[in-house]
């Protein structure tokens, strides 16, 4: 197997007497994707913005390619390639859709050119192409959430942090998002997601684990975990 892109060690965190986090562990390997489910409250946005360097950890450790998370400035790790996509889509609203993608081309430098990344963008995505001078702010909810996927695909990330790409999306723009990041599995991107949408995140993850009240409390092959009825018990914030 490939080696450890993200490494995740007993990692804490708090919102004052709120513990977010308590002592989470996780591993994601080069071309790996896995999955975090878990009921609302559980801690999923909490564990993708520690892991971006937003969140300050109270305990352990996390480190992106050998580069520790927590002394790190966010910016530098989205030049080393970890590229966060937080809830709510992150999308600059008073920009235009065309200026979203072009700023999230910058920050990584390729050996592709604006016009070529734009492109295939709009390849995979016709409608951001229409709504390419469009202020993002204007766009639908479903449209926002696809330019948040396009700017995440233009920017080529080593390691795509994904909270919640299906929230707020009808069941047709739910499954173009996940083509989407099907395709950007399948092109060697390693991918953290965590997701309300349990089958959509088990069918595109290889591996996944639930989370509970700030806990890792089961985990397994994706595949596995799809047949386990104790997933959609602690999802459902039952007692598995
Ligand atoms: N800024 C904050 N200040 C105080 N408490 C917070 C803050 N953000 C989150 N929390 C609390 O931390 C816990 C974990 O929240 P978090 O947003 O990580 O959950 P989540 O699993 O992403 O939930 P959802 O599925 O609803 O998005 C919750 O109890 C929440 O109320
Ligand atoms: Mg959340």
């Amino acid at each position: 197997m490939h080696k450890t892109i993200l490494s995740v060690r007993n990692l804490s965190a708090s919102y004052g007497p709120i513990r977010a986090l308590r002592g989470v562990s996780l591993e994601v390997r080069e071309g790996e994707t896995v999955a975090v489910v878990g009921a609302n409250g559980a801690g999923k946005t909490s564990l993708m913005r520690a892991i971006s360097g937003i969140l300050p950890l109270s305990g352990g450790s996390a480190s992106f390619d050998g580069i520790e998370i927590g002394k790190a400035r966010a910016h530098q790790l989205a030049r080393a390639g970890m590229l966060h996509v937080p809830e709510g889509r992150g999308t600059l609203q008073s920009m235009r859709v065309k200026e979203n993608l072009q700023l999230a081309w910058e920050i990584r430098p390729t050996d592709v050119t604006l016009e070529q990344a734009l492109e295939q963008v709009y390849a995979r995505f016709p409608r951001l192409r229409e709504r390419s001078e469009q202020l993002a702010g204007n766009l639908s909810g479903g449209e926002q959430q696809m330019l948040a996927v396009a700017r995440a695909i233009i920017n080529r990330p080593r390691l795509l942090l994904l909270d919640e790409p299906s929230m707020g999306l009808s069941p047709l723009f739910t499954n173009e998002v996940f083509k989407a990041l099907a395709e950007i599995r399948d092109a060697g991107v390693s991918i953290l997601i965590v997701e309300q949408n349990v089958s959509k995140a088990l069918q595109l993850a290889h591996r996944a684990m639930v989370l509970t009240h700030g806990e890792i409390t089961l985990e397994g092959p994706a595949r596995e975990l799809a047949a386990d009825a104790r997933v959609m018990a602690s999802y459902m914030g039952q007692e598995a």
